[in-house]
């Protein structure tokens, strides 16, 4: 019997995480969630027989020997996590994302617990072809304040493991698709799916209708935290997990066989580039982890749950 903590529980991730744990191996799960992002509804329902405790706690201020007590794995999820956005506080996102993240990776160190800790393979940043995770620090270019704090958590990571005995495992997620009942909407897919169900064009960055991206879709997310959880995989090395590459015109041709009159604007970001990157996820699949998403049937998922808004009506069932 596994006792676990998730911090940033209630959001997109940890909400589905969560109500797909297997119970016989779990005898606690304290969920840890500082409310920034406001989803109450991620703690509607939950699942019983778990033994769910939830504490609005801040991870830069909480007093986390307290929380780790007895704990054997934390699933460190807490994070600004718009990256875009991030370019506009890029203090807030290192004080969160690189501070918070050494705060509980200090505090596991201290009480035993294992991390399963997420960055971003936005790590690579702009690449002009396949990157995988023995990539070297120098071919590393995140684009984004969010990118940044990610990589240098994982770099501290490193550290904490070889000087204080640090037992953790670091997973690069594609972005993510697909739904959960805390689910947010900034990020590329689910926020073309999001536009296209309420009536608006899809906001494409202007360089980005051709460029390759990694995607990983909700299931598999999840399924990958179990996997880690159940394997043991604490092993200190990074995995890049994704189910697929895609070009958004790719996306943008699977929304529209569901929304054929959705239209497309192109807009500019401050951190779209001309450079297209593929990701490998080999390192992980050669572990035994199978990816079972597709494109097709998480935007088929989401824009199903967003039926109601009448975009779809010719969605045949
Ligand atoms: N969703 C993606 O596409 C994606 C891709 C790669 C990596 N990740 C990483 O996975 C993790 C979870 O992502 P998500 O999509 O569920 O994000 P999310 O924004 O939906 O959820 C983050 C949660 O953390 C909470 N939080 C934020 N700051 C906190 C703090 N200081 N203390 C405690 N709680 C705090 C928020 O209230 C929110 O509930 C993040 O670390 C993110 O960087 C996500």
């Amino acid at each position: 019997m596994t006792k676990l903590l998730v911090t940033g529980a209630l959001g997109h991730i940890g909400s589905r995480f969560v109500r797909q744990l297997e119970p016989a191996v779990f005898e606690a799960v304290s969920l840890l969630d500082n409310l920034s992002t406001q989803r109450y509804g991620s703690l509607f329902d939950l699942p019983t027989g778990t033994g769910f405790r939830f504490f609005e706690e801040d991870v830069c201020t909480a007093n986390l020997d307290d929380y780790l007590d007895g704990v054997d794995v934390v699933v460190h999820l807490a994070a600004i996590t718009d990256a875009e956005s991030s370019v506009s506080i890029p203090e807030a996102t290192e004080r969160t994302n690189f501070g918070g993240t050494e705060r509980v990776a200090r505090a596991c160190a201290r009480s035993g617990s294992r991390l399963i800790f997420l960055s971003t393979t936005s790590v690579y940043g702009p690449q002009g072809g396949m990157v995988d995770e023995g990539s070297g620090p120098d071919v590393l270019r995140p684009q984004s304040p969010y990118a940044e704090s990610k990589l240098r958590a994982e770099r501290l990571l490193q550290e904490i493991g070889e000087t204080q005995g640090l037992r953790f495992v670091i997973c690069r997620f594609g972005t993510i698709f697909g739904t959960s009942p805390g689910m947010r909407f900034h990020t590329a897919i689910n926020k073309f799916v999001w536009q296209a169900c309420t009536g608006k064009p899809l906001t494409i960055w202007r360089t980005a209708v051709d460029q390759m991206r990694p995607y990983l879709d909700l299931g598999d997310a999840v399924a990958a935290l179990n996997f880690i959880l159940r394997e043991q995989l604490f092993d200190g090395q990074v995995y890049n997990v994704l189910t697929l590459n895609a070009t958004i015109g790719q996306i943008v041709g699977t929304i529209s066989s569901y929304l054929p009159d959705v239209a497309v604007e192109y807009v500019d970001s401050p951190i779209m580039n001309q450079l297209s990157y593929e990701v490998s996820n080999r390192r992980f699949m050669e572990l035994g982890f199978e990816f079972k998403g597709d494109l097709d049937c998480g935007i088929r998922e989401t824009v199903q749950l967003l039926a109601g808004l009448g975009a779809m009506e010719e969605l045949s069932s």
